[in-house]
């Protein structure tokens, strides 16, 4: 199979965690847009979604699926999306299409995160794909200096990209992350971050991780 038939496969397995009746969270990327093809196979039987990024809404909408704003709902009952990177305790990298701000709301404000992804996603340390972070635009080049005095790595701008919510991306190249849950907080602190794509406060519950042999559920 090719990685776009892995993520399919993966994409189709989710659909069994899709909640009857309710509102789901729909996450960004290639993986979520496979997965947001197969949804619309049974779109009746949900109320509509929340979406992570203008891009997934546009497409839930496309296939007819309602789209809702996060602030008229009160629950959403489970969280699909794809990953960057994952550890074996479903600690995340997100972010490479810069939509990590709003995956992260829609993540924590959901009842369950299903993580799905093909096999080369999954590593023993996280860092070897450059740490995402959003900053506010006129503070791209403080925090740049802070993570490079407190924390290490390289910090580099993502050339002529602006997110969802007006501000521009820092990747950070070179990081080895053996503690993930303190260093989300650490950068979280810098003055400027809106947020990182470290999700290890709230992480994954499940990884559904799709591989030649078939797809493995993972728990941590
Ligand atoms: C979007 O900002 C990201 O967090 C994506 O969810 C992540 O990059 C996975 O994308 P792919 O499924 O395209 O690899």
């Amino acid at each position: 199979m090719t990685q776009d038939e892995l993520k399919n496969e993966v994409a189709k397995a989710a659909l069994k965690y899709v909640v009857p009746e309710t509102i789901i969270g729909v996450g960004t990327g290639s993986t979520a847009n496979f997965f947001i093809d197969q949804l619309a196979t049974i779109k009746d039987s949900i109320r509509g979604a929340v979406a992570s990024s203008i891009e997934t809404a546009n497409r839930l909408k496309s296939h007819g699926i309602h789209v809702f704003d996060l602030n008229e709902v009160s629950e959403i009952s489970v969280y699909i999306d794809g990953t960057d990177e994952s550890n074996h305790d479903l600690n995340l990298i997100k972010g490479g299409g810069g939509a990590l701000t709003r995956e992260k709301i829609v993540a924590t404000t959901s009842k369950q995160f299903v993580c799905i992804a093909d096999d080369s996603k999954l590593v023993d340390i996280l860092g070897k794909f450059p740490l995402p972070i959003e900053v506010i635009p006129m503070a791209s080049n403080y925090v740049k200096r802070e993570v490079v005095k407190s924390i290490g790595g390289n910090p580099i701008l993502r050339e002529e990209f602006t997110t969802d919510n007006g501000n521009l991306i820092l990747d950070i190249h070179d990081l080895n992350i053996d503690s993930p849950k303190a260093l989300e907080s650490q950068l979280n602190n810098i003055v400027g971050v809106v947020t990182n794509g470290l999700f290890a406060c709230r992480s994954a519950d499940i990884l559904l991780l799709a591989s030649q042999e078939g797809v493995d559920i993972i728990e941590p």
